[in-house]
């Protein structure tokens, strides 16, 4: 938001830039990140998170600040063809969202081969879950969730009758899909890593994959859950969800040797601190007027 009144408090003029403020750096966590909606709306997804970028791109550009940490994803490597998942790895994207951030990706390439003075991490998240250990913030998805954990926590808090898993006939240790489910405080101490990492002078645009480097199936994460939740979720077995990869997880070594960051916290935590946000808060920061 941008203030229109220049004032002696107001750090913006009637230009609407920030004359008085030096900013060091910017971590871009903005998108829309649906992916069944990104096939049905691919000029919104395109719009808001390509266009989007592009705008705040400039608009750094223009207050002389060239350090950025960008939120990436996992599925750049699309249906990955083994395990685990290194930064080398070939990209490509498999609906429009991983498109979206496919497309990121490469324009900050392009941007810091054209102008050196920009330092860029991507950092590419697998499955983030759990929430804040204060139980005070935690994630709050509008209609029905896309994820595992946000419909896991909705069937526990009664809001939903039952977990469909999709698919149960992977070639995976029970049959249904790994993924590498990562605990959003360790998520949010690799941004401070990165942070950090982008005063190297080494650092150009750079990637790193932010994950534990475990691959843990949707039944394992549905019983952790259990465990830390005393509720018993049931389960409907449906068919495959299009477009879901069978096995998906990190190669953590880069982001351990060069941003010296490690995930801390494992599934029970996630659970654990999932549960203690969605107890509290069983209708998100909302009411249950408000999901109606
Ligand atoms: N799953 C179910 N039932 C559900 C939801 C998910 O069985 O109701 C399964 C999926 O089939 C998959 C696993 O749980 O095997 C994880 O699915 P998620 O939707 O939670 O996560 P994805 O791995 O599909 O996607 C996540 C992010 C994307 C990101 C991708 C990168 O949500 O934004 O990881 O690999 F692009």
């Amino acid at each position: 938001m941008l203030l229109s009144r220049e004032s002696k408090n107001s750090p913006v003029n009637s230009a609407g830039t920030f004359p008085f403020i030096r900013f060091d750096a910017v971590i871009h966590f903005a998108g829309l990140k649906a992916v069944g909606e990104s096939v049905s709306k691919p000029l919104l997804y395109h719009d808001n998170n390509i266009v989007g970028t592009i705008t705040l791109l400039e608009v750094m550009a223009a207050h002389g600040c060239k350090n950025l940490v960008f939120s990436s994803s996992a599925t750049v490597y699309g249906w990955p063809k083994k395990v685990p998942c290194t930064e080398e790895f070939p990209l490509s994207a498999v609906n429009p969202y991983g498109r979206t951030k496919l497309f990121i990706e490469e324009i900050c390439r392009d941007l810091r081969n054209s102008d050196s003075q920009w330092k860029i991490i991507l950092l590419r998240y697998f499955n983030p879950v759990g929430a804040h250990p204060s139980g005070l913030i935690g994630e709050d998805p509008r209609g029905t969730p896309n994820n595992l954990m946000p419909f896991v926590q909705q069937v526990a808090v009664g809001r939903g009758q039952a977990l469909t898993v999709f698919g149960k006939d992977y070639s995976t240790k029970d049959g249904t899909g790994v993924r590498d489910y990562i605990h959003v405080v360790d998520l949010a101490d690799g941004h401070i890593a990165a942070l950090k990492k982008l005063s190297d002078p080494k650092i150009g645009c750079d990637v790193y994959n932010l994950g534990t480097g475990k691959g843990t199936s949707v039944l394992e994460m549905v019983t952790a859950f259990e465990k830390a939740s005393g509720k018993k979720i049931p389960l409907q077995i449906a068919g495959r969800r299009p477009g879901d990869a069978e096995v998906v997880y990190a190669s953590i070594k880069k982001a351990e040797t060069e941003l010296k960051w490690k995930a801390k916290y494992g599934i029970e935590d996630m659970c654990k601190d999932q549960w203690n946000w969605a107890s509290k808060n069983p209708f998100g920061y909302g009411s249950l007027e408000s999901k109606k």
